[in-house]
């Protein structure tokens, strides 16, 4: 078992290089399965679900070559059509994009259902309809797959979302690409990885108009061509170290941003007292001693991500004064404030809402990542608290940050990643 320790109290200073976008990398590299070719992708982010996703690929005959540190080249043309393997579908929610990419190429699909992060239900079902708009029959069997088949191939449509959602939108963009005929999603999600899905797409050869609106217009193409295309720089990772910069007083400049991407972020933590610079392609954050308190609801974008939502309570726990934070998309994402309550926060959940009672000092305690957001969000409260703090479960963590002890250290933090042999491992290492 790996653990993260941290001794707190150290403002973080100097630069920090951010990484290719996590939710962005996942579509784009599932998009590949569409393209019988070829395509290189840089700037792919040393993270656990990108390698899970390549894992995935290449047993279902996608043949892989790593061409450095952040770049891959992924070449689909002998792909086995429904092969992914159970167990490794399961372990993300990105695998759910296969479900897009093989019924566009294939007419059909076959995918267990997709894991991730706990955060109360996470239906599908918009998926389901747009795939059903397209012409598929969508099924589930008892071992929990999902199946797509249909007559000849998917059909151009027109759709509708009930709500705003990332993952139906992109896994209908995918659909759409090589269908019959042109498609049209209304109430589409806006996110910047929609746009960098649609630019990647149509590198490749795809006609997508309008991805970073709510209407984005897909006419159908016989067949996509290989490219060399980078993903965009991971604007969630950037807030995370935007807030740890804040949050500790410190002076930290990020590059390689598109702080477009940012403004929300930028603008809640200058609302809280922080001073954020920003540049063609960089910011630089300055904390200040004095947090305001503020509050916050998460909402799609351009909205304030509620991925960014644990990251900012943290902060939020230096405030003189009490702060609300409010979830508007997820169900349930607030497991972490049990493991922030063992550090001294004082926080009460109430539904969707959690009220921060600011101003108490934040001590160091052994505590566990509850999930990605969750889990980075106690590395922000270790480096400021009093004290040593000892993370367990890093690896969900491990999921989205790439090299985050590494990047951490560079800035100054006091924190080491250890590997702990499990009480099981300790046991039989004795009886022996
Ligand atoms: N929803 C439904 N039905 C659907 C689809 C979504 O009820 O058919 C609900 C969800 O349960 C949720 C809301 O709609 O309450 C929004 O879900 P959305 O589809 O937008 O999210 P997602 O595709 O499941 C992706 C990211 C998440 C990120 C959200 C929102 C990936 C692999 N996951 O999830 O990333 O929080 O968009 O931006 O891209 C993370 O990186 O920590 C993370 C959780």
């Amino acid at each position: 078992m790996d653990k993260i320790i941290i001794n707190g109290g150290t403002p973080l200073r100097g630069s920090v290089e951010i990484s290719g976008m996590k939710n962005a990398a996942m579509p784009i590299i599932y998009a590949c399965v569409m393209v019988e070719d070829k395509c290189v992708i840089e700037n792919v982010p040393n993270v656990r679900d990108v390698s899970l996703s390549l894992d995935i690929l290449r047993s279902m005959g996608a043949r892989i070559k790593t061409l450095g540190r952040n770049t891959v080249e992924i070449d689909c043309t002998d792909i086995r059509q429904g092969a992914a393997p159970s167990e490794l579908a399961r372990k993300i929610r990105g695998s759910y994009y296969l479900l897009g990419a093989e019924f566009s190429r294939f007419g059909k699909a076959h995918v267990a259902y997709p894991g991730g992060c706990d955060f109360g239900g996470r239906p599908i079902d918009q998926h389901i309809k747009g795939f059903e708009c397209l012409g598929g029959t969508v099924a589930s069997d008892s071992s929990g797959n999902i199946e797509i088949i249909s007559e000849g191939g998917p059909v151009g449509s027109s759709i509708f979302f009930d709500f705003v959602t990332v993952g139906a939108t992109i896994n209908v963009m995918l659909a759409a690409v090589l269908a019959e005929g042109t498609t049209v999603i209304e109430n589409a999600a806006r996110e910047p990885h929609i746009v960098d899905l649609a630019n990647f797409l149509n590198t490749c050869g795809a006609k997508i108009s309008g991805a970073g609106t709510d209407v984005i217009k897909i006419k159908g193409v016989n067949r996509l061509h290989g490219c060399t295309y980078a993903i965009i720089p991971d604007m969630i990772e950037a807030g995370t170290y935007m807030v740890a910069a804040a949050a500790t007083g410190g002076c930290v400049k990020l590059t390689n941003v598109i702080p477009k991407h940012l403004e929300s972020v930028s603008a809640k933590l200058e609302e809280v007292g922080a001073v954020v610079d920003e540049f063609d392609d960089a910011v630089i954050v300055t904390g200040r001693e004095q947090v305001r308190k503020a509050n916050i609801k998460t909402h799609p974008y351009p909205g304030f991500p509620t991925d960014m939502q644990p990251q900012m309570a943290v902060l939020l726990c230096l405030a003189g004064g009490v702060s609300y934070v409010s979830e508007g998309v997820y169900e349930k994402r607030f497991r972490y404030v049990e493991e922030l309550t063992k550090m001294g926060a004082v926080i009460k959940v109430d539904g969707r809402t959690a009220v921060i009672e600011g101003g108490k000092p934040l001590h160091g305690a052994e505590v566990m990542a509850t999930d990605l957001r969750g889990g980075v969000s106690m590395v922000i409260a270790g480096l400021i608290a009093e004290g040593t703090t000892e993370i367990t479960e890093i690896r969900l963590i491990e999921r989205g940050y790439d090299d985050i002890v590494g990047k951490l250290r560079s800035l100054g933090a006091d924190i080491k990643k250890i590997s702990v042999p499990d009480r099981d491992e300790t046991v039989i290492k004795k009886a022996n």
